[in-house]
């Protein structure tokens, strides 16, 4: 037993003074490993006198389980020192610049959407906001559109399942249904709370997928109801706004006349433009580009919403946000506003906290 004694007081000093992990290791291998002493003891048994082997065996496996303890005890003790070392000498520099966070971009639609509402919330517009699955009436009826009318038709509409009693919602298939509910909303049947001056961005939804159509795009209506609405003051505010978007100090327009169900008269304006040398210019040049229609709010309309036609006239217009946002900013792939793409949205989006005013400017 006395060579034990010793064995352990020389191990146990060893392991004390190691001074590195690496250190340690190497003598955790020479006791404990497959050849190490201690193992080799503990195979010796065999060989002992039968009497003996017991206490013998006893004392060995004590004296391994000394020296694994042992071990890792110092093994901490060195990872605790390294650690208040390299405490000691690093320091936290808290004057340094913070590692910048990866940015978010707003996409063009966002802020095309951000850009009108400034633009006509400073005309006096408030907005206005309707549900993206529509009923018939107001989708189509109360908008004085025909039942032949071509937009009603399966191919052109997403409708939903039939309902209990036969009828049928769509997906809508523009915003004007919004003008219809913000009419409703307030007439109550005396139109007091006119006038309604409301502007209403949103989804619309039609059965088209190509180069220039998804089933999903977006639409800004306008709806102005009052007793001296006229014509003139159609013409002066989309010429306005026109200005304003495109931020050029003048544009040529053209009012052409159209045909909308629920405009009487309706127009489509246009705006010039030049396309030579292959690169569109807005403001100059002497082709054309439709950006939106328009006109004066038919009678049959205000009725259907409760508002007397013979005492209120109104005037309404509607755009496709996608396809101004790509004239301003020159993208030229519809479909690519939808992919979700990050590299293009790196490219083409803007700086969340710009938030466009007409007071200090639509883009950053
Ligand atoms: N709703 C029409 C469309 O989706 C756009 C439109 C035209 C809206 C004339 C209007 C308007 O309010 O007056 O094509």
């Amino acid at each position: 037993m006395d060579d034990l004694n010793a064995l352990r007081d020389e191990l146990l000093a060893a392991i004390e003074s190691a001074d590195s992990t690496a250190a340690l290791e190497t003598l955790r291998v020479s006791a404990l490993g497959r050849k190490g002493t201690v193992t080799g003891l503990l195979k010796g048994l065999g060989q002992v006198d039968p009497e003996q082997r017991r206490a013998r065996g006893q004392a060995v496996n004590a004296l391994k389980e000394a020296a694994s303890a042992a071990i890792d005890a110092k093994m901490a003790a060195l990872a605790d020192s390294a650690l208040e070392s390299r405490l000691a000498a690093e320091s936290v520099d808290v004057t340094l610049p913070a590692r910048p966070l990866p940015e978010g971009r707003l996409h063009p639609i966002s802020q095309t959407l951000d850009e009108i509402v400034a633009i006509f919330g400073e005309m006096g517009y408030s907005v206005a906001e309707g549900p993206d699955i529509e009923d018939d009436f107001h989708n189509f009826t109360a908008l004085n559109i025909p039942p032949e009318h071509p937009a009603r038709q399966m191919f052109d509409t997403f409708y939903l399942p039939e309902r209990p009693d036969g009828s049928r919602m769509v997906l809508r298939t523009h915003t004007s249904p919004v003008q219809i509910r913000a009419m409703q909303a307030i007439s109550g049947g005396k139109a007091n709370g006119l006038p309604l001056r409301i502007i209403a961005p949103g989804r619309t939804y039609r059965c088209d997928s190509d180069m220039t159509h998804t089933p999903m795009f977006h639409q800004v209506e306008g709806l102005i109801v009052d007793r001296t609405t006229h014509m003139g003051h159609l013409k002066g505010c989309l010429i306005e706004f026109v200005r304003a978007y495109f931020e050029l100090p003048d544009v040529p327009v053209r009012f052409r006349p159209s045909y909308f169900p629920f405009t009487e008269p309706s127009a489509e304006l246009d705006i010039g433009c030049d396309r030579s040398g292959g690169e569109l210019k807005i403001g100059a040049g002497d082709d054309w580009l439709e950006i939106l229609g328009c006109g004066m709010v038919h009678p049959n309309v205000l009725a259907a919403c409760g508002i007397d036609p013979a005492e209120y006239q109104g005037f309404a217009f509607g755009m496709g946000i996608e396809r101004i946002a790509m004239l301003k900013y020159g993208i030229p792939d519809l479909r690519t506003f939808f992919d979700a793409d990050l590299r293009w949205l790196k490219h083409y989006g803007f700086v969340p906290l710009e938030v466009p005013t007409l007071f200090r400017g639509l883009t950053p």
